[in-house]
């Protein structure tokens, strides 16, 4: 076993800077190298986390021997490809959310882990809150009994980051693939992962990017721009060989009064409610109660999430440990997502296979 495994970082734009930060705080990591098409981008990020090679072509980043893993936070229509080279480097891979634009290329990337035998991880951050790991041992325990019933949702009143999320071509869509990814993973994974088989959605276009919008706080990514040819938001039932079914909204752009993100679970002994509290819907001596544990909500921001998703990625490579974001995770999830763009395309139930 390695004292220290040595780390590639290919994207060096808004979401690695937690990926950076997470690795900086474990001691059996170097970040060795760092890449980025942006030449200007990737030097200011190698001086301001002292990484001493520096690349604009990622195939020259993966060339050097002595790395061990890479972290690829590019746009999602290069997680594949970057992906896919670097487990045939001989890379162990930690891939942003959503794994790739489709399921086709989804099923290449978990092929070509198989073939190479090295390990692709998917960042599915929000499992690695204390929150969604005390719910899922809820779950598991059978505190539910039977989760027959779910629902969850991301609404923005005005969220579309622009730039490359709103270019169809680099992102793959909208809020459905950008935020709904999260949050359904979050529903199967706590439930057990049972497979979808059906889809039944509405992909919204209504709106549109409203850049002309005065009076809230935006959120510009690194290389902002108008282009926007993604849906505004969209709604779904979705249907699992558990016999669960799962309501799912999302949105960047709509008229609501203000922003909201929930996942309940509903099952045949009690309820829950997470995202961000943790809520019990129980019944004791025959009455209805509620119960909230005490979780340090430090223990289930942004930040303490990376830094754990990046300590069990360092975790899997140095000690080959079971990983618990696996890319076959990320492949379910991408079916689930066509199945939601074709049926609102179509206007029908789509079968998930
Ligand atoms: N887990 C989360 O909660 C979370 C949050 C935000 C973003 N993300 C994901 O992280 C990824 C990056 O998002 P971001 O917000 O950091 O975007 P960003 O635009 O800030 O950064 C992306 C960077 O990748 C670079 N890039 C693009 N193609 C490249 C290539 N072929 N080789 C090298 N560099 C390339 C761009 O120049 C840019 O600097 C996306 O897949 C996104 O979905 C995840």
């Amino acid at each position: 076993m390695k004292d220290k495994i040595k780390v590639g970082i290919i994207g060096t734009g808004g979401i690695s800077q937690l990926h950076i930060g997470a690795y900086k705080k474990l001691k059996d990591v170097e970040v060795v190298a760092a890449c980025d098409v942006n030449a200007q981008r990737v030097k200011d990020y190698a001086r301001k986390y002292e990484i001493p090679n520096v690349f604009t072509d990622y195939k020259e980043l993966l060339k050097m021997k002595e790395i061990d893993a890479v972290s690829v936070t590019t746009w999602n229509n290069f997680h594949a490809l970057v992906s896919i080279d670097a487990l045939k480097a001989g890379k162990d891979v930690l891939c942003e959310k959503p794994l790739a634009l489709n399921a086709d290329q989804a099923e290449e990337m978990v092929e070509a882990s198989k073939k190479t035998g090295k390990l692709l991880m998917v960042g599915f951050v929000r499992r690695f809150g204390e929150n969604a790991k005390i719910l899922k041992q809820s779950v598991d325990q059978g505190e539910l009994g039977k989760v027959y019933y779910a629902k969850t949702g991301v609404i923005r009143r005005w969220g579309n980051p622009g730039g490359w999320f709103s270019d169809k071509k680099r992102s793959g869509g909208g809020p459905i693939i950008d935020l709904g990814v999260h949050m359904i993973d979050l529903v199967r994974f706590l439930t057990g992962k049972p497979n979808a088989i059906s889809v039944t959605a509405s992909v919204f276009n209504h709106v549109g990017m409203k850049p002309e919008v005065k009076g809230i706080n935006k959120y510009y990514p690194v290389d902002y721009s108008e282009y926007n040819d993604v849906e505004d938001a969209a709604t779904s039932l979705i249907k699992f060989d558990n016999g669960l079914t799962l309501f799912f909204e999302t949105s960047w752009v709509m008229h609501v009064k203000e922003d909201y993100l929930y996942l309940s679970l509903y099952g045949d002994k009690a309820g829950a409610q997470m995202e961000p509290f943790i809520e019990y819907y129980e019944e004791k001596n025959h009455y209805f109660t509620d119960v909230k544990p005490l979780v340090d909500p430090a223990s289930y921001d942004f930040i303490h999430n990376f830094e754990e998703e990046i300590k069990h990625f360092k975790d899997c490579v140095k000690d080959g440990i079971k990983c618990l974001s696996p890319a076959e995770d990320g492949l379910a999830l991408m079916k689930i997502l066509d199945a939601i763009y074709e049926s609102g395309k179509t206007g029908h139930e789509v079968i998930v296979k």
